[in-house]
């Protein structure tokens, strides 16, 4: 008897604490648009940008639709959820210079905070801008 009334009270604290705990986690998502543009346009979009007329590599990384797409069968940029696989992921992090991005002669490397925001944010979907008003309205 007096077991299962704890019992029951543990369940109680655990779902308790799981529900304050859960917005916390929430807020500490990489945020495509505070986090990951600016890196992107930084960086990325002189030559992977919106702008058709400076497309390099036949690559864009302003839309999801272009960040996934197959990359006549290399594989994808961008793989939601799988930063091994994502050509971007490992043309950011190999050491080996001829293929590292942004190309090394831009002199505008990336610094290791930003390539762990890039990777965080691959690892937890890769999500691009949600719609512009539920977003505003979830904000302070
Ligand atoms: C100065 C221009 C330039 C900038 C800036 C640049 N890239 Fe590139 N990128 C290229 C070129 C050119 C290619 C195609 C040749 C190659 O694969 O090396 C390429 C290819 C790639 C590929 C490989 C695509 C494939 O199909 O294999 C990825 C991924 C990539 N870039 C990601 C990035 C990321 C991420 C950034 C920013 C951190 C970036 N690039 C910045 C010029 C650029």
């Amino acid at each position: 008897m007096l077991s299962s009334i704890v019992e029951n009270q543990i369940k109680f604290y655990a779902i308790l604490w799981l529900l304050l705990l859960h917005p916390a986690w929430a807020e500490k998502k990489v945020d495509f648009n505070q986090d990951v543009r600016p890196i992107f346009s930084d960086k990325c979009y002189f030559c992977h940008g919106p702008d058709a007329g400076d497309i390099q590599g036949d690559l864009q990384l302003h839309t999801f639709e272009h960040a996934t797409s197959d990359r006549a069968g290399a594989g994808a940029a961008i793989v939601p959820g799988n930063v091994e696989k994502s050509l971007l992921w490992q043309r950011i992090s190999r050491t080996d210079m001829e293929e590292i991005m942004p190309p090394q002669k831009r002199h505008m490397p990336l610094t290791e905070t930003e390539k762990q925001t890039l990777k965080t944010w691959i690892e937890e979907g890769a999500e691009y801008d949600k719609h512009w008003s539920f977003n505003h309205s979830l904000k302070r």
